[in-house]
């Protein structure tokens, strides 16, 4: 049997590989606390569960969904952006429902690229935008991403013959993995940028709505003319804790999400319709939970960023995302200290080489871990030798 060239390229999904790591040492009796996956632990309310139980309970729900979503799923996607951003969407035109971002985020490759065009990719990144762009045979060009450049790309630093064969822009902030954040002078200059060289900016969005302080993150859509260049992924994963019922949306330019839907509808048949019913509830009840949950995680944020300065690891105190991005002590490769960390403590980070090459001599820590095993982890952490 052959396979196609492009298997072979394609490494493992890294959290795939590595959690296979830390599920054997739990197998063999380890008590591992696993700060490895963004995974919200926090439940939604319980409003959300209801209603996914009461969808699932009516079988017209199991029939084949609507290709581009319920027009209900469509209209709630436009509220939600216009109550919580201000951005005005076309419901018909301008959103798209999506099994989860991250099929929308490699299908958009499908639609993009033709072989040997050229995606900017920040590294380190989610893994996705790079390895989308190498299924369809695309080339990825690194933005680096990291303190020497504010965790930004510097647009400045990218050659004007790579900008001119460029077909895509990948941003994301709040970030993973470095949790940096931006304001909108930021997002006008992408947008600037992409006019001058005619290239559509997919800003990936799904931590919108985590946040702390007094930060509260933007969209892209807000620039004026980002419509034109742009489109944003966003999710229900993070902001409502519903990352196994698989839903996000893209919104924006009304050609790139034509082109998407065009992709998708000849490849999959859309998103359970009790799952849709479910975010539209999600979508359009009160929100003011949502910054109860967030106090969650900012008191897990400044625990485990006060225990990693003690114990000489520095990280950065993020405003926004899930995740705290460190430094590796020297001596060790990002992947020897995150299994050093493993096998001294039981507590389980990952590698930041495995967010791109410029990810290397860092680690990143989730914040998805319950109060009482960060606690925990808080005190292994005063005994870690390194
Ligand atoms: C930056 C980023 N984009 C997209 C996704 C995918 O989210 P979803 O669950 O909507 O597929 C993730 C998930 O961790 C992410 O970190």
């Amino acid at each position: 049997m052959k396979f196609a060239n492009r298997i072979s390229n394609l490494p493992p999904y890294l959290f795939a590989e590595l959690n296979k790591s830390v599920n054997a040492r739990r197998m063999a009796g380890i008590d591992v606390i696993n700060f490895g996956i963004g995974d919200p632990d926090v439940p939604p309310p319980s409003f959300i569960l209801d209603s996914l139980s009461l969808e699932v309970h009516d079988p017209r729900n199991m029939a084949y969904p609507n290709y581009y979503g319920l027009p209900e799923m469509r209209r709630a996607i436009a509220e939600w952006y216009k109550g919580r951003f201000n951005v005005s969407l076309d419901p018909d035109h301008e959103t798209l429902p999506l099994i989860g971002s991250k099929e929308g985020i490699a299908n958009l490759a499908t639609a993009m690229l033709d072989p040997g065009d050229i995606a900017l990719v920040p590294s380190p990144g989610y893994p996705v935008y790079q390895l989308g762009t190498l299924l369809v045979d695309g080339v990825s060009y690194l933005m680096p991403c990291t303190e020497a450049t504010d965790y930004l790309p510097d647009f400045d630093a990218i050659p004007p013959r790579i900008a001119e064969q460029a077909r895509v822009l990948w941003l994301n902030y709040p970030n993973n993995p470095t949790g940096a954040t931006v304001g909108l002078d930021f997002f006008k200059r992408a947008v600037e940028y992409a006019h001058r060289y005619d290239i559509l900016i997919a800003h990936d969005n799904p931590y919108s709505d985590i946040y702390f302080d007094d930060y509260c993150p933007p969209s892209i859509l807000q620039v004026d003319g980002a419509k034109e260049v742009a489109v944003e992924f966003n999710s229900l994963s993070k902001t409502y804790s519903m990352a196994g019922a698989r839903i996000g949306m893209v919104v924006g330019n009304a050609r790139v999400v034509e082109a998407l839907g065009r992709v998708k509808s000849n490849i999959d048949s859309g998103v359970f319709t009790a799952v849709q019913c479910t975010a539209i509830k999600a979508l359009t009840s009160d929100q003011s939970w949502i910054p109860q949950r967030n106090k969650i995680y900012e008191r897990r944020r400044d625990v485990l960023v006060a225990a990693l300065c003690k114990a000489e690891l520095p990280v950065r105190k993020p405003k926004a995302s899930l995740y705290l991005w460190g430094k590796v002590p020297q001596g060790f490769t990002a992947m020897e200290f995150a299994f050093h960390l493993l096998d001294e403590i039981g507590v389980f980070v990952t590698p930041g080489s495995g967010f791109g090459e410029y990810g290397e001599g860092h680690f990143r820590m989730s914040l998805t871990v319950a109060d009482q095993q960060v606690d925990d982890a808080v005190q292994r952490l005063a005994r870690l030798k390194l």
